[in-house]
């Protein structure tokens, strides 16, 4: 039986075969509509969530499947002390496989080490959020028709991003792969991050200005500064708004750039972008279900 923790928990050559699952179930939909049928996911919801629950939701639906789940830690009974371990060995009952956000980092691990069923991370904490990178890479891989040979710029809160953690870390595996982190200097990304880019010899700078660095991308993710994850209300309001990316600095980046966004935007993005061809954070989205259905099918051995 395997969990999904990490993106790394599949090589290269495993995603491969995820994203022509999820090009397979894009293309053929009917073929893959009665493959879960008489099987139940759970989502177990400990932080708020409409992309990462409802797409896997609605995976599971696609599939012929059931659900079940809670989407609010004090609706469940976490909110009467019951700890990680003990509530997956009792899901494990209910469910086939579970998908879990949670605050804490590690807990879908914890998780994991008790359950009966696959767990997948939908995200624990300031970490890492697998199943947004397997859609930020099949999006990208759609549409670019390719996982190699990029200059990425990520932009926003990389200090707390688990989504740019985790899209950073499965990057580094493709060929000719460098970064641009662009932040304020209280977002910089992780030490452990920049230490494992330094050892793999992986190419990357660190800038506070977006619009220097613009010219030079293939692919531009930006993140928004996460209130939750603030311990200081006064240092979010100083840099909820430090980045806004609108149709001005869209004209200094090239023409075939594309604008990723794990959503939900703020204000880092201005509304004014949504018409720019190279903006794809809503066809992200419909990614996002194609390859939750495929990451199902695949730990469910359905596949
Ligand atoms: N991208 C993402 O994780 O969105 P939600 O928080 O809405 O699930």
């Amino acid at each position: 039986m395997r969990h999904l923790m990490n993106p790394l928990d599949f090589t290269t050559e495993e995603l491969d075969k995820l994203f022509d699952l999820a090009d397979d179930i894009q293309a053929h939909p009917d073929k893959y509509a009665h493959k879960c049928e008489g099987k139940k996911l759970a989502t177990c919801f400990y932080e708020p969530s409409t992309r990462t629950r409802l797409s896997f939701e609605s995976a599971m639906l696609n599939l012929g499947g059931h659900v079940i789940g809670f989407s609010d830690a004090n609706s469940s009974s976490a909110a009467k002390g019951e700890s990680v371990s003990d509530t997956i060995r009792i899901i494990s009952c209910y469910a086939d496989i579970c998908a879990m956000r949670h605050p804490k980092e590690g807990a879908p691990m914890v998780a994991a080490t008790k359950s009966s069923i696959p767990v997948i991370n939908a995200g624990d904490g300031g970490h890492q959020h697998p199943t947004q990178t397997l859609t930020d890479l099949l999006t990208i891989r759609s549409l670019k028709g390719r996982l190699n040979n990029f200059t990425v710029g990520l932009c926003g809160d990389l200090k707390f991003g688990r989504t740019a953690h985790s899209l950073v870390n499965a990057l580094v595996r493709y060929d000719h792969i460098s970064f641009i982190f662009i932040s304020p200097e209280e977002l910089k990304i992780p030490s452990y991050l920049r230490d494992k880019l330094k050892e793999l010899n992986i190419p990357f700078k660190e800038v506070i200005r977006l619009e220097d660095s613009l010219p030079e991308l293939d692919l531009l993710y930006m993140t928004r500064v996460q209130r939750e994850r603030f311990f200081n209300e006064e240092d979010y309001v100083r840099l909820k708004d430090f980045y806004i990316l609108n149709k001005e600095k869209m004209k200094l980046a090239p023409e075939d750039m594309l604008v990723l966004h794990p959503l939900p935007r703020v204000n880092e993005i201005s509304v004014e972008v949504d018409e720019d061809p190279r903006a794809v954070y809503f066809k992200q989205v419909q990614y996002g279900v194609y390859v939750r259905m495929a990451l199902i099918l695949t730990l469910l051995e359905l596949a």
